[in-house]
């Protein structure tokens, strides 16, 4: 029996000025405007994705000195507020759950759960958040930067503080009963009062009462990132290898973890994030495969630049010949994305740049490790199938801009094969994210 999976798509690059410096573009669109958004919506909608997940980093840059890198090319901004676009993505659709990201870092307990609960009611039950631990924008808020499981503490106090107000109207203090003429029962809402490390204040919540409150998903995948998923979360968004035995080892993970918490370990889906690039024949595939293989110094360049913005160092200028250093990143820079970038190397030493760079340029045939990106739909929904079958897999989350040229390539094939194959749903449940998260 072939396993039925969930598909979301990540917006990788958040609500940012989409596909700039590709050669599609300039496509008569705006990128401040919510046109462009609503429309990849729908799409996505009809063709029976759970959610659309919308990246976000609230800051566009540590120092001066690297402003100019995360805005050169618009890897690292500008970027707008997901939670202003995400009514407009409701409006636009019936079923598509819509999760933006929610640094705790930014948000009172009380402005986030009040909020929340508004935009919940609004969207008919269809809201989710993507709570992230990033500390590189404590700065605008006048913080320190906490360590990296001190971050989590704090996402956990938040949490629980959005958890305690969202219930603070006990079950039946809602009344609304037009005979009676009372809308609600005073006696039943309970003053909760917050006293914690990060944050203290005072309820109860000054909006209705939620039948089902936002999904939480969240993306980190360090050990103290996994019990955060496991205490909390509904999707894992994860990032592994796409084999059998990395989605399964993973999944089995963070269940573990959902289990010591008292949780269903059926309660959280673990989605990997997936980019493939569909080629129309098995020899493209090939073409596409071994043209990446000798990338030339303008493709290793392109590269440098987007590493330049995630990484805040300027890499564009350095000899690459020579092995990198890594004293050229500062202490803020997260650990994780240098260890992306080093690849399958154990060290920057004794490496030249060039190889550093061409390992991250080169493509590879799906099912060949993490960069085995590329395949036709029928090899594609291939993998996808074996790992809902032999792996268990919950799902995939695709990544990219909502340019309609992205999304069409990534889905127009795919999709419909998946359909065939009983993978993806023909329907959605009724009663928002958490009824199609668990519709199986
Ligand atoms: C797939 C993925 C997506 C992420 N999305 C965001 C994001 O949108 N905004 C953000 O500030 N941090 C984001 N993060 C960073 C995480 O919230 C976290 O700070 C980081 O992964 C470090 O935690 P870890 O060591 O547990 O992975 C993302 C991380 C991953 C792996």
């Amino acid at each position: 029996m072939t396993k039925q999976q969930h598909f979301g798509w990540f917006l990788s690059r958040g609500f940012g000025p989409h596909g700039w410096a590709r050669p599609y573009y300039e496509w008569n669109y705006d990128w401040c405007r919510p046109g462009l958004y609503q429309e990849g919506a729908r799409t996505l909608e009809q063709a029976g994705f759970d959610f659309m997940l919308i990246e976000d980093a609230l800051s566009v840059g540590i120092s001066p000195a690297t402003l100019d890198l995360r805005v050169r090319k618009a890897y690292g901004g500008p970027k707008h507020d997901p939670w202003t676009l995400a009514p407009y993505l409701f409006a636009a659709t019936e079923h598509l759950g819509v999760i933006p990201t929610a640094n705790p870092a930014a948000w009172h307990p009380y402005t986030a759960a009040r909020q929340f609960a508004s935009l919940q009611h609004l969207s008919g039950g269809r809201l989710g958040l993507n709570v992230v631990t990033d500390v590189g924008s404590a700065h605008h808020f006048g913080q320190d930067r906490l360590p990296h499981d001190a971050a989590y503490d704090r996402a956990q106090e938040w949490l629980d503080a959005l958890r305690l107000l969202w219930r603070s109207w006990e079950d039946g203090a809602l009344i609304a009963d037009p005979e009676t003429q009372i809308y609600a029962d005073g006696t039943k809402i309970r003053a909760v009062a917050h006293r914690g490390a990060f944050w203290s204040f005072d309820g109860p919540l000054n909006a209705e009462p939620l039948s089902s409150e936002p999904a939480i998903a969240s993306p980190g995948g360090s050990p103290r990132g996994i019990r955060f998923a496991g205490q909390n979360s509904d999707i894992q968004l994860a990032l592994s290898n796409l084999d059998v035995e990395a989605v399964r080892s993973y999944r089995e993970r963070v269940r573990a973890d959902a289990v010591e918490h008292g949780r269903d370990p059926g309660a959280i889906k673990t989605m990997f994030v997936f980019k493939p690039i569909v080629a129309s024949s098995t020899e493209e595939a090939d073409r596409i495969v071994a043209a990446s293989a000798n990338p030339d110094d303008a493709a290793l360049l392109a590269v440098a630049e987007a590493w330049s913005s995630d990484l805040e160092t300027d890499l564009t200028a350095l000899d690459l010949d020579r092995p990198l250093d890594p004293a050229i990143f500062g202490e803020h820079v997260s650990q994780g994305t240098i260890k992306g970038l080093r690849g399958r190397f154990d060290s920057f030493a004794d490496v030249p740049f060039r190889e550093i760079l061409a390992g991250k340029a080169r493509l590879g045939r799906i099912g060949d490790g993490i960069s085995g990106t590329v395949g036709t739909a029928e090899e594609l929904a291939d993998v996808i199938q074996a790992l809902g079958d032999d792996a268990d897999n919950d799902g995939l989350i695709f990544s990219g801009d909502l340019h309609p040229v992205t999304l069409h390539r990534a889905l127009d094939e795919i999709v419909p094969i998946l359909r065939r194959r009983g993978i993806l749903r023909t329907e959605f449940a009724p009663g928002g994210l958490h009824a199609n998260l668990s519709s199986f």
